[in-house]
């Protein structure tokens, strides 16, 4: 028969080794057992607002980082898309970052051209920056023509939960938006390599999301995208 301090003694080692099996959840971004953390507690802390709770949760910790992929052809309307994204996620405080195709060519990707291998080149790269930031609990927004499906598969296994979303405008709706003037300047023979004129654009065989943005309106393909964030990230709800 144990006596009052042996049967302590037991209880305290049995509880530190609980903390430590809670601290360990809590560090992979996993809920801690029932027993040590009510769901519904953990689910408030790591929505709270309070900096001790954010330093634990948030800054990454406690929130699944993910890559909204936006591909399609030059004016599908990834851009325009994928900023609205961003600014209502931003809006609900979340950790977002964008990366669009525009910015990078003037930064990340400025000694790039358009040849098959510079494009590779130009995804590698970004697909290290959304690793490293989705690796980090960062909901990463990210819109680029990305024409060949083995450059997006080479991002989608490297990244975080990365989400697809194929902006499916036909080429001749793009041409006839033609946002930049750059369709017009390849038809006149200005620019080569452009996707949809004199490069291939490879369509996604099968993309988390699909939006029609020649039959929907900026709105709801925005909503689309929203929605599904909603659905599949419990952090993502307004
Ligand atoms: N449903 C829609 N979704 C997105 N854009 C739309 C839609 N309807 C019309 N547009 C218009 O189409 C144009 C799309 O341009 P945008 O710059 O977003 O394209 P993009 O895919 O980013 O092109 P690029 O590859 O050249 O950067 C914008 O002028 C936008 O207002
Ligand atoms: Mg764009």
């Amino acid at each position: 028969m144990l006596d009052f301090k042996e049967n302590f003694l037991i209880f305290f080692l049995y509880s530190l080794k609980k903390i430590r099996v809670g601290r360990e959840k809590i560090k992979n971004k996993e809920q801690p057992p029932h027993y040590l953390m009510r769901p519904e507690v953990y689910y408030l802390l790591s929505q709270s607002q309070n900096s001790l709770v954010d330093s634990i949760y948030k800054n990454g910790a406690g929130k699944k980082g993910f890559v909204c992929w936006f591909t399609g052809l030059p004016s599908a309307g990834k851009t325009t898309v994928a900023q609205k994204v961003f600014e209502i996620l931003k809006d609900r405080n979340m950790l977002v970052e964008m990366l669009d195709g525009d910015d990078v060519r003037q930064s990340l990707a400025k000694d790039l051209g358009f040849s098959r291998q510079d494009r590779d080149e130009n995804i590698k790269r970004i697909s290290f920056v959304s690793k490293l930031l989705s690796k980090n609990g960062v909901g990463v927004i990210a819109s680029f023509v990305s024409p060949y499906k083995s450059q997006r598969d080479e991002v989608r296994s490297r990244t975080e939960n990365f989400i697809e979303i194929f902006c499916a405008a036909p080429l001749e709706v793009c041409e006839k938006r033609d946002a930049k003037g750059l369709y017009a300047k390849a038809r006149r023979g200005e620019i080569k390599n452009f996707t949809g004129v004199s490069d291939p654009y490879e369509n996604p065989e099968s993309p988390e999301i699909i939006l029609e943005t020649h039959k929907e309106t900026v709105e709801e393909s925005v909503k689309k995208v929203i929605q599904h964030l909603e659905e599949k990230f419990k952090h993502v709800q307004s």
